[in-house]
């Protein structure tokens, strides 16, 4: 692993809603540290799959699209993320709901994970990186220098959520947000495969009621 294991890793893990993309970018940001926005990965598989026709329950052909997942990531100029797929654009498609049950669909395929593994650990660059998702305590960065999970309560992300898809231009009803959220919840929980949970060395932080600027001073607090 050469000296890849010296480079210090931030994981932040956690449910649907719970903040936990928007934190790993400031805490990545104050720190000057990379980012991996892992869920992204899992929501590349699945619209490249739609895109190609592949089904979601083909696991061979949904292997090698992970295998040879070909993303790029960066950023605008007013720092906004900027997600391309095979060369298009893909920074709008990959944040619908329907992307995000996609991918919550194929994340239960292990091959899947498997092989999107050694690309998540390859964005752990000097001087460090700050992950976010829902193993990178527990199965990817086992020996992160710091775990937290993060939650908040299930009203409070549904309403999070919502906001940010308004914010964004789309138009979904709460309730069906809810539903939403709660079944992904309930897929990600309850898989056999890297289930949804603190590690045991993860320190959970619950953001309901908290700002932003709070749960990254915390983090930033407990990074050191
Ligand atoms: O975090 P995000 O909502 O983008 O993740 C989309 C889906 O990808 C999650 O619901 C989960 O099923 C899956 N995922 C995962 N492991 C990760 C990150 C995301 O299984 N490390």
């Amino acid at each position: 692993m050469s000296g890849r294991a010296e480079v210090p890793v931030i994981a932040i893990d956690g449910p649907v809603g719970s903040g936990k993309g928007t934190i790993a970018r400031r805490v990545a940001e104050a720190l000057g540290w990379h980012l991996l926005d892992s869920g992204a990965l899992y929501r590349l598989v699945a619209l490249a799959a739609a895109n190609r026709g592949v089904a979601l329950d083909d696991v061979d052909q949904l292997v090698a699209l992970a295998a040879n997942l070909d993303a790029r990531f960066g950023s605008d100029a007013a720092g906004n993320e900027q997600i391309w797929l095979e060369g298009e654009d893909a920074t709008a498609a990959i944040r619908t709901e329907e992307a995000g049950a996609g991918a919550s669909t194929v994340a239960v395929l292990q091959p899947v994970r498997d092989a999107l593994f050694q690309l998540q650990r390859d964005f752990r660059q000097p001087p460090g990186l700050v992950a976010d998702g829902r193993d990178m305590g527990t199965h990817v960065f086992t020996d992160a220098t710091l775990k937290v999970f993060l939650t908040a309560s299930a009203e409070e992300r549904a309403k999070r959520r919502h906001k940010q898809l308004k914010d964004k231009g789309i138009d979904v009803s709460l309730a069906a947000l809810s539903r939403d959220i709660e079944e992904r919840d309930r897929r990600d929980s309850e898989r056999s495969v890297a289930p949804l949970r603190p590690a045991e060395d993860a320190r959970v932080l619950d953001s309901s009621g908290m700002s932003i600027e709070a749960v990254v001073a915390t983090v930033l607090d407990w990074a050191g």
